[in-house]
C-alpha cells in the first residue's frame, strides 16, 4: 500500500519489449477495475518492436484518479537496465523485485527491502519456456497484492483464445507457479491488502479507446487515415467498428491524402475524421487550409509525441500547439480542444464534431501518447450522459439566390450539400465572393477573410463552450496555474499537496485552446498575481499564446523528458514561487535557447 493513501497501489513493471511487461500490467490493471478501483496508468516503450526499454506503471485508489502516479510501490524489474532506470521511482518503504540471474551490484536504499525472484529459471522449469517469464511475474504481483486469481486467467483466456492451446496451458502454469514462489519464499506482510470495492465494476479504456468511440457517438460516418504512433490505436479500433454501424474506413497511403479523403467526404455533407501524430499534422496542413478556406467542417486528432521530425516516436510531448493553432499558409482559421482525462477524450470529439459542423471549420483535437495509451476507469454511464448535437445539417434559407459564403452576422453561412437542385455553387481554395466564384480584389480578401475569423469570436461566446474549462484549489490564492491536456492530473495533485502545505493556489485547465476561453481566462488571470504554465514542451507554447493575448508574465515550467509531470515536480515550483511572494515581478525576458525552460519569461 502507499504510504500516502489507504487503499492505494502503484506498481512499475520493466524490463524489454517483447518479454510481456505489457501485458502483465495490463491483466493487473483490468482485475482491479472489476474490483471497482479507479486507475490511471502510463506505458514507456521503444520504437522497436522489441528490444530496448519497456516499462508501464499502474496506480490504483479508491478515489478517482488522472495521474499514474510520483513513485511506485513496487517495482519489479527483468533486467539491470530496468531497476538502473526505474529505482529512483521507488518510494521510502517501497520494494524491489528482481530476476535473480542479474549478477551486477544493485542500487540500494535505505526503506527499500529488495528480492530476487528467478523468473527465467522457474519459467523453463515450470513453464517449459521462456514466453511465460511473464506469467510468473502476475502470479507473484497477485499473490503479494491480493489480486483475484480468477479474472486474470479469464483474462489471459480471452487474449491467448487465438494461440494454440499450448500457449494457455503454458502461461496457467506459468502464472500458478508464480503464486507459488510468492507463497513459499516471499514476506506475506502484503498478502491480501486489495479489497474489493462496493459499487458496479469500473470501465477501463484507453485515451485512444475513448476517442474512438467518441467519433463513433458523434455518428462519424467516414475515417481516413495513415497508422503513426502513438494514434494508430483510434484507427484500429475505427478499421473494425465503424463498417459495423455503416460507416466507410479507407487506409490511404499517406496523411496527405487522408486529410484530402476527410476534406472530400466533408465537402459531399459526410461526418469526417482523421487521427494523426505530429509527423502526419506537419503533412496535412496543406489541406487543412483548404478546409478553412471552403469552410468544411472535418475533425482531426493529434496524439502528440517528441518532435521535431521522427523525434521520439513513441514518448510523450505537448508540442503541437502551436501548429494545431497556426499551422497553415495564410490565416487559416480552426478550432482547437484539448481534453485533459480518458473520459474527456469521448466527450471532447463529440463537442470537436459539434463545433467543426456548426462553424463551418476543420478542429484539430490535441491528444498526446501519455493520454492516448494510458489506461483509465471511466464509469459506467459514460455513453449516456453524451452531450447531444442535431445530425448534420443544411441550411438553405436563400433559395432564390443561394450564397454558399454568404456575409452574416457570426460569420457562417447556409450550408447546402452539393447536388441539391437550385443551391448550385462553386468550392475552391481560390478567394472567393459570397457566391464560391473566384474573385482576387482586394475588399473581396480583406472581407472574406473578416468573415472566416469571425467565426472564431462567435464560437467563443457559444454556450456549448461555455464553462468548459476545469478549475479548482483555493478560491483565494495568488498563485494561478493554467495548464492544458494530460498535464492536468499531476497539476490536480500538486495543487492539492500544496494547500494541504498551507500555500493558497488555483488552477485553471481549458479545454478549448483555440479560441482561448476569453471570459475564464480573464477572471481567472486578474485573480491571481504569479502564473505558472506547466507544459511538457521546450519552448512554453500555452504560455506564448497567453503572453500575446493576455500581455501578462508568465513563470515557465518546461519538461521534456518523454514521460509526464510528477506532482511533486509542479509543487516544487509552486513553493519556489511561493517563497518569492512580495518581491517584485521579474521583468518579461526574451526567450534564451537554453534558459528556456527556467524560470518567469
Ligand atoms: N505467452 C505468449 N505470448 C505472450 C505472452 C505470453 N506469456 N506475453 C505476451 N505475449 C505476446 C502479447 O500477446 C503480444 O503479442 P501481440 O502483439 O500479438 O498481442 C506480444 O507478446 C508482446 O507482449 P506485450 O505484453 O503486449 O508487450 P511488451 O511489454 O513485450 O512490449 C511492445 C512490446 C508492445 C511495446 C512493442 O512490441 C511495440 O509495439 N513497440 C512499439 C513499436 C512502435 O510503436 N514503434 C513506433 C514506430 S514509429
Amino acid at each position: 500500500m502507499s504510504a500516502q493513501q489507504p487503499n492505494e497501489l502503484t506498481l512499475r513493471i520493466a524490463g524489454e519489449s517483447g518479454e510481456g511487461i505489457i501485458t502483465v500490467a495490463e491483466s493487473l490493471s483490468r482485475v482491479a477495475a472489476r474490483m471497482g478501483f479507479h486507475l490511471s496508468t502510463f506505458r514507456t516503450f521503444p520504437a522497436e518492436i522489441k528490444g530496448g526499454a519497456c516499462m508501464m506503471q499502474l496506480r490504483l485508489s479508491e478515489r478517482p484518479l488522472f495521474h499514474p502516479g510520483d513513485f511506485a510501490d513496487a517495482l519489479l524489474a527483468f533486467n539491470e537496465e530496468a531497476i538502473r532506470a526505474n529505482f529512483d521511482s521507488l518510494r521510502d518503504g517501497g520494494i524491489l523485485l528482481y530476476e535473480a540471474d542479474i549478477e551486477a551490484p544493485l542500487p540500494r536504499r535505505e526503506g527499500i527491502a529488495s528480492f530476487p525472484v528467478p523468473f527465467h529459471r522457474i519459467a523453463l522449469q515450470e513453464a517449459g519456456n521462456l514466453a511465460s517469464k511473464n506469467m510468473i511475474a502476475l502470479g507473484v504481483l497477485a499473490q503479494l497484492y491480493g489480486f483475484p486469481i480468477e479474472p486474470i486467467v479469464h483474462l489471459l483466456e480471452e487474449k491467448f483464445r487465438r494461440r494454440s492451446k499450448a500457449v494457455m496451458e503454458n502461461n496457467r502454469k506459468g502464472l500458478d507457479a508464480g503464486i507459488h514462489y510468492a507463497q513459499q519464499h516471499l514476506p506475506d506482510h502484503f498478502s491480501g491488502s486489495l479489497k474489493m470495492l462496493p459499487g458496479p465494476p469500473k470501465l477501463v479504456m484507453t485515451g485512444n479507446e475513448a476517442a474512438a468511440l467518441g467519433a463513433l457517438a458523434a455518428g462519424l460516418d467516414c475515417f481516413f487515415g495513415y497508422p503513426i504512433t502513438p494514434s494508430s490505436e483510434i484507427m484500429e479500433y475505427l478499421a473494425k467498428n465503424l463498417p459495423r454501424v455503416g460507416g466507410k474506413f479507407l487506409q490511404t497511403e499517406d496523411e496527405i491524402s487522408a486529410i484530402a479523403g476527410v476534406c472530400g467526404a466533408a465537402w459531399a455533407g459526410r461526418r469526417a475524421m482523421s487521427a494523426t501524430s505530429g509527423p502526419g499534422l506537419s503533412l496535412m496542413s496543406e489541406i487543412l487550409g483548404l478546409l478553412s478556406m471552403t469552410e468544411l467542417p472535418a475533425v482531426i486528432v493529434d496524439s502528440q509525441r517528441g518532435g521535431p521530425s521522427t523525434g521520439l516516436p513513441t514518448k510523450t510531448e505537448q508540442s503541437d500547439l502551436l501548429l494545431a493553432v497556426y499551422g497553415s499558409h495564410g490565416d487559416a482559421p480552426r478550432i482547437v480542444l484539448a481534453p485533459t482525462t480518458v473520459r474527456e477524450s469521448l466527450e471532447v470529439i463529440v463537442l470537436a464534431f459539434a463545433l467543426a459542423e456548426k462553424y463551418q471549420m476543420p478542429a484539430i483535437v490535441l491528444m498526446d501518447q501519455a493520454l492516448s495509451s494510458r489506461l483509465e476507469t471511466v464509469d459506467a454511464d459514460i455513453l449516456s450522459n453524451l452531450p447531444k448535437f442535431p445530425p448534420t445539417e443544411e441550411r438553405g434559407e436563400t433559395p432564390s439566390e443561394y450564397k454558399r459564403f454568404q456575409l452574416t452576422e457570426t460569420g457562417v453561412s447556409p450550408r447546402v450539400f452539393p447536388g441539391t437542385p437550385g443551391h448550385e455553387h462553386i468550392s475552391t481554395g481560390l478567394e472567393h465572393n459570397e457566391r464560391g466564384e473566384p474573385e482576387y480584389d482586394e475588399w473581396v480578401h480583406t472581407i472574406m477573410s473578416a468573415k472566416r475569423h469571425k467565426k472564431l469570436a462567435a464560437l467563443a461566446r457559444d454556450p456549448l463552450v461555455s464553462g468548459l474549462s476545469s478549475m479548482f484549489g483555493a478560491e483565494e490564492a495568488e498563485i494561478g496555474i493554467v495548464a492544458w491536456g494530460s498535464t492536468y492530473g499531476p497539476v490536480t495533485e500538486a495543487v492539492e499537496l500544496a494547500i494541504a502545505q498551507g500555500i493558497p493556489v488555483k488552477a485553471l485547465v481549458p479545454k478549448l485552446l483555440h479560441p482561448l476561453p476569453h471570459g475564464e481566462l480573464k477572471a481567472f488571470l486578474a485573480s491571481t498575481k504569479k502564473l505558472i504554465v506547466p507544459e511538457m514542451n521546450f519552448t512554453g507554447q500555452l504560455a506564448t499564446l497567453l503572453r500575446s493575448t493576455y500581455r501578462i508574465p508568465t513563470i515557465r515550467l518546461n519538461r521534456v523528458k518523454g514521460v509526464p509531470f510528477r506532482a511533486v515536480e509542479i509543487l516544487e515550483k509552486i513553493q519556489e514561487v511561493a517563497e518569492s511572494a512580495g518581491r517584485s515581478r521579474p521583468e518579461p525576458e526574451l526567450l534564451e535557447s537554453v534558459g528556456a525552460n527556467r524560470g518567469e519569461s
